[in-house]
């Protein structure tokens, strides 16, 4: 029997997939050992859409080859460690929120806060000066665009190269950050090469601030087209963890019809196996969609409710399993700061537009995020 949970679907690229929207299916296949990133013949693999990052990360040596740097990432990253950098973060929002009330009305929020933030705390991590900012987000809005795959590719390769230099540098002097860290793990370990920590290092960059900034937009609008949520956060402060989590349950914004297959992590299967019904073949892709999942009416009542007062809220949009997102408790902290402070700092903030003049990005990876978003007090 087909399962109805996981069907057939040709990705924007083209290719055949199998995509999987159940909750339950898409966490149980996040940690299955039978499916991964990469794929045992790169070239060949389906690709979910014409982005440089549209296929497999690499063959299943390359994937095993980033253990050590993972390890690494995980522990600089931990929740205790990232706790302690609350404090700076807090001050960063300062700096964001009074360049942004000392500025004539409408202000628009994505340039004054979505960006700056999050790309200054990434900065600050890996080390990446944020003087060099303009340059790595052209670059980088180019290497994930997921319609013009020269455009990604010629994106990526700039990324790369700015990032060679700047792990060649802190090689030989390194200094308190992250890259200094991975290039030193790079020097003791004759398994890895400069090239892995330099395509690593260009995804904690992507990774660390293209997200976050999503969530900061999606967020704000979601708050701000719904007063009430955002005055009873006001009201109660404790509710500003629950509400980041119903955020990011709902960051994911519906596509376009029938683009569902777009949103959704990608594996591969590394042999054949049954699931659900359905088998899967080695080596076909299978498109794991979050947004979908994370509407399951079991888990989520009322699931297109947006409800800051959400309580139980198990969303799988950092992912699960191996690969889940080690930069979970930064975002997180990010977010909670900033949509306390912004909310306590402008009482009266709404949006300077209709919602629905709001130009969204579809053509990236993360989705929907927006070019404006003007507000005012
Ligand atoms: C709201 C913000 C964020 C969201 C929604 C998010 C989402 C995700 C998801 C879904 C994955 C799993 C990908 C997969 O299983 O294929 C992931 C992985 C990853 N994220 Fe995040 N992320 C966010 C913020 C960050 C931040 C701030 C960093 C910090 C540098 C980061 C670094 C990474 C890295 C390095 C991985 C790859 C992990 C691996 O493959 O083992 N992310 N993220």
């Amino acid at each position: 029997m087909v399962g109805t949970a996981i069907r057939r679907v040709t990705t924007p690229a083209g290719d055949f997939a199998w995509l999987v929207t159940n909750y339950d299916d898409v966490k149980a296949l996040l940690s299955d050992p039978r499916v991964d990133l990469s794929h045992a013949a790169p070239e060949r693999a389906a690709r979910v859409s014409r982005s440089a990052f549209g296929g497999p990360m690499g063959d299943p040596t390359e994937l095993a080859a980033q253990v050590p740097m993972r390890r690494l990432v995980a522990s600089a990253f931990s929740a205790r460690r990232m706790a302690s950098l609350r404090p700076r973060v807090r001050e960063m929002i300062t700096g964001s929120l009074d360049a942004m009330a000392d500025h004539a009305q409408p202000v628009d929020l994505h340039e004054a806060v979505s960006f700056p933030l999050p790309a200054l705390v990434i900065c600050e991590l890996l080390g990446v000066p944020y003087a060099d900012r303009e340059d790595f987000r052209r670059w980088s809005d180019d290497a994930v665009n997921t319609i013009d795959t020269a455009r990604s590719q010629a994106g990526l390769t700039r990324l790369r190269v700015y990032m060679r230099t700047l792990v060649e540098r802190k090689k030989s002097h390194p200094d308190d950050d992250l890259i200094s860290d991975l290039a030193a793990v790079a020097t003791a370990d004759p398994e890895l090469t400069v090239d892995d920590i330099v395509m690593f290092s260009v995804v904690l960059l992507l990774a660390g601030y293209e997200t976050t900034m999503a969530a900061i937009d999606r967020g704000m609008i979601l708050l701000l087209t719904r007063p009430e949520q955002a005055d009873a956060l006001r009201h109660d402060p404790e509710l500003v963890a629950p509400a980041v989590e119903e955020i990011l349950r709902k960051l994911l914004p519906t596509p376009a019809s029938g683009a569902e297959q777009t949103i959704g992590l990608p594996r591969y299967a590394n042999t054949d196996f049954t699931f659900d019904g359905v088998t899967i073949h080695t080596g076909e892709l299978a498109m794991l969609g979050l947004r979908v999942a994370n509407l399951d009416e079991k888990l989520f009542p009322e699931p297109t409710r947006f409800d800051v007062h959400r309580g139980c809220n198990p969303h799988l949009t950092f992912g699960h399993g191996p690969h889940f997102c080690p930069g979970a408790s930064l975002a997180r902290i990010e977010l909670r700061t900033l949509f306390s402070a912004l909310l306590d700092r402008f009482p009266t903030l709404r949006l300077a537009v209709p919602v629905e003049s709001l130009r969204g990005r579809d053509e990236l990876l993360t989705g929907g995020l927006v070019a404006e978003l003007p507000v005012m007090w």
